[in-house]
């Protein structure tokens, strides 16, 4: 069976202080589902919120890398800045990151590689904006970003890979696309990387997550389609009582 995740992304919110009672509040939370559960601070709280939890089941994890070892590149963090206070995980791709700060699918897959080459597991995000799935083109732009991005690895790089379909649109929205469109997607990327590249087994094994505001209310119904593994969370993963219920509707 293929790994369950069910991952918040806390983006650009909470400083030391609310990091810490967020934290609280998780570790007050009980799992009954199998999936496994990862929190994603801001840069600055990352040591903090591993020392925190500690020992408990939730795996912190990086919102973003830079592909250089290290040097002259004021304001990233590296990857080897990242395992040195216990990250294993990082997020790379996230549609804010493409949008706001310009990265392109070239710099996504060396940032690919960079954290594959330090034994990183990557969550790498991708998705379509709202006027691609108007032109009918969804597909064709995130099997372009897939395999602009991936689809130079070798096979068994593909063990340390996590996807995260997240269509912009459904982003921060409210508007979640619905477990049909997540499932149809999901299937169709899973087709990709069967036909065109890596065989069934791969494919068959790789984790795809669903991302764009997933709630406690759709978190079952997205969980129950079978191509869809789990869940990224922006807002609701902000609040531990919601973000569990996610968790647990597996
Ligand atoms: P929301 O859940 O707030 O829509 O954010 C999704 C997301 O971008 C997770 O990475």
């Amino acid at each position: 069976m293929r790994t369950q995740i069910v991952a918040g992304n806390w983006k650009m919110n909470n400083d030391l202080p609310e990091t810490e009672a967020l934290i609280s509040n998780l570790k007050r939370q009980t799992k009954t589902s199998h999936a496994e559960v990862m929190v994603a601070p801001t840069f600055v709280n990352l040591y903090h919120a591993y020392e925190a939890l500690r020992g408990f089941d939730i795996e912190v994890i990086a919102q973003n890398m830079h592909f250089a070892d290290n040097g002259a590149f004021t304001g990233e963090v590296s990857a080897s800045m990242l395992e040195s206070v216990g990250v294993k995980t990082v997020i790379l791709g996230h549609s804010e990151r493409r949008a706001y700060f310009n990265e392109t699918d070239e710099d996504l897959a060396k940032k690919v590689d960079t954290a594959l080459k330090n034994n990183m597991r990557v969550i790498f995000c991708f998705g379509e904006e709202l006027a691609d799935r108007k032109s009918h083109n969804h597909k064709k732009v995130v099997e372009t970003q897939i395999k602009n991005a991936l689809f130079h690895l070798p096979d068994d790089a593909w063990k340390s890979i996590v996807l995260a379909y997240e269509p912009v649109w459904a982003i921060g929205t409210g508007e979640t696309a619905t477990p049909e469109q997540a499932q149809e997607m999901h299937a169709f990327i899973r087709k990709t990387i069967e036909e065109d590249a890596y065989g069934i087994d791969i494919a068959n094994n790789v984790s795809i997550l669903y991302g764009g505001s997933v709630k406690p209310n759709n978190a079952k119904d997205i969980f129950s389609k079978p191509d869809v593994d789990g869940g990224l969370i922006g807002g609701a993963s902000l609040n531990a009582e919601d973000f569990f219920k996610i968790v647990n509707a597996f």
